[in-house]
């Protein structure tokens, strides 16, 4: 992979810089729910604050705001409180969120060329956006001189180790999560090249009818029986086919956690991308956890992205031993599957 020129290699003492990070964060209540993305795109921040720039403008889009009303929904006001707590310096301004600009999405120049109005750098360090071609990543990387930062370097760099035929084998790829068919290309890519498929979830089912891929995975043997799509629904453990009548299966039963933990514990590289079962209710979330724990006692090279898996690792309290986890969901996915993310290739190469 030919990785985009540094923001180390760039002069910026006295210049006025326009940062693209991603702090598409989720929100509670108006306050920052989650602030790890805030928090991962510190580093490139301070690195210009550092080197003299004169000022530091940061901008970025928040959720998907279409009317009027998302407007007041999607307000940058909270993100911004949150990084002037985490950062505070006068040379640091945040711009209102990208898309309330609707020629944001259609990656328009006239909108890229007011946000490189008076700027003389842009950083990219937006990797969970970097596979959008919208004005504040794509466009405006062509109207003044482009660096990566460190964020979205770090990210090319710990998910590229996947994608290369050195990859440390076995190589296990772990897969679950609702949202198949956005899956299922980066599956069918990657897949072909792993040592081992462990697929969960709504996934499974799906995968169990028909098998959509090249290469035979591995599904859950037993399951955790819900009498219905209920938090408190009764449960039992039962093998996948022998499922009673009219009831559902939330998670990945013991066996098969003890089997997927086994496969992942002798792997060298591990992928984690998607819950094996709906772990935001406890009875349903040992399975989920179960993986969590495997991939952070396992020695070899391992990666989870996607917002649920990461969100898994955090809350079974495993995120510190795992080697890398990315703050891209889609970008990730895109990234393994071969494709270009044009938030990247817009940027010269080093
Ligand atoms: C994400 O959260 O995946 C990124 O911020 C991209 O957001 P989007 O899917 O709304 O473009
Ligand atoms: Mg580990």
């Amino acid at each position: 992979m030919k990785l985009p020129r540094s923001v180390r290699d760039a002069d910026v003492a006295g210049k006025a810089v326009l940062v693209r990070s991603d702090l598409n964060v989720p929100l509670e209540n108006g306050r920052v729910a989650d602030d790890t993305r805030i928090k991962a795109s510190l580093p490139t921040l301070r690195l210009l604050l550092e080197r003299g720039a004169r000022e530091v403008r940061v901008c970025s889009h928040l959720g998907r705001p279409k009317t009027d009303e998302d407007r007041a929904k999607y307000s940058i006001e909270p993100v911004r409180a949150r990084l002037r707590e985490l950062l505070p310096d006068e040379r640091l301004t945040v711009l209102e969120n990208t898309r309330f600009d609707p020629r944001e999405t259609k990656n328009d120049d006239a909108f890229a060329r007011e946000l490189a109005d008076d700027r003389d750098v842009y950083v990219n360090d937006a990797f969970g956006s970097a596979h959008r071609a919208h004005s504040s990543t794509e466009a405006v990387a062509h109207l003044l001189p482009a660096y990566a930062g460190l964020l979205l370097e770090d990210e090319l760099l710990h998910l590229g180790r996947l994608l290369g035929n050195d990859v440390e084998r076995p190589f296990v790829l772990v897969s679950g999560g609702a949202k198949v068919d956005d899956k299922l290309g980066v599956l069918r890519a990657l897949g072909s090249r792993a040592d081992d498929v462990l697929i969960g979830g709504k996934m499974a089912e799906d995968v169990r009818d028909e098998n959509p891929f090249p290469f035979e995975a591995t599904l859950p043997r037993d399951v955790v029986a819900a009498s219905a799509f209920a938090e408190d629904a009764e449960t039992r453990v039962t093998r996948y086919d022998e499922l009673p009548d009219g009831w559902v299966g939330l998670d990945v039963g013991p066996e098969t956690r003890d089997a997927f933990a086994a496969t992942i514990g002798g792997a060298r590289t591990v992928f984690w991308n998607g819950p094996m079962g709906v772990f935001e209710w406890p009875p349903f979330a040992e399975g989920t956890f179960a993986v969590a724990r495997a991939l952070a006692d396992c020695d070899g090279y391992t990666v989870v992205g996607g917002g649920d898996s990461v969100r898994a690792v955090q809350e079974a309290g495993t995120a510190d031993r795992i080697s890398w986890i990315s703050t891209g969901g889609g970008a990730s996915l895109e990234l393994l599957e071969g494709r270009e993310l044009p938030g990247v290739s817009a940027i010269p190469h080093a």
